[in-house]
């Protein structure tokens, strides 16, 4: 059974994308893509339809890591569908629960940090980088490497 993971963040252009193609990139390299699905979505809908931010973009480019997606916003439908839900942070993750409320009955993802998995790193949010600089762009590559390398050691 291929396990579904859905990474989510506010707008679905920067943190959750870098994420997604993070750990595609991990599963490429370990021939393991038909072990998983795994997507993206934001708890707003301001940029639905978009590529991803282009400093994220051109931030990963640079370590070999391209982005495609497209942004869109998460549905309570995910939450039944997707096996594991990993938020960017506290606000995404308060926001993926309340959806989970309306849902009683249903067998729900598990919804929890994406920093949750993380090794190197003790931080429990991935920053939003997009009203700051370069430099907040790198920060979420290291963040989301380190999670996503302890992600596939925790289900592999
Ligand atoms: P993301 O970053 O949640 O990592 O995609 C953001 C992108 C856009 C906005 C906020 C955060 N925005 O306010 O438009």
């Amino acid at each position: 059974m291929r396990k579904k993971i859905l990474f989510v963040c506010l707008g679905n252009i920067c943190r959750s994308p870098a994420a997604e193609a993070v750990f595609l990139d991990l599963i490429k390299a370990r021939n393991l893509e038909a072990n998983f699905e795994v997507d993206s979505a934001g708890t707003g809908a301001w940029h639905v339809g978009n590529q991803a931010d282009s400093r994220m973009r051109d931030a990963a480019s640079k370590r070999g890591i391209i982005i495609t997606s497209r942004a869109r916003k998460i549905t309570p439908e995910d939450l039944v569908y997707y096996d594991l839900i990993l938020t960017m942070d506290s606000d995404n993750l308060d926001n993926v629960n309340s959806l989970a409320q309306g849902l009683a009955g249903n067998k729900i993802a598990i919804i929890k940090q994406v920093m949750s998995y993380a090794c190197q790193y003790s931080e429990v949010d991935v920053p939003d980088p997009y009203y700051g600089g370069e430099k907040g762009f790198e920060r979420v590559l290291d963040l989301l490497s380190d999670a996503c390398n302890g992600l596939l050691e925790a289900i592999s």
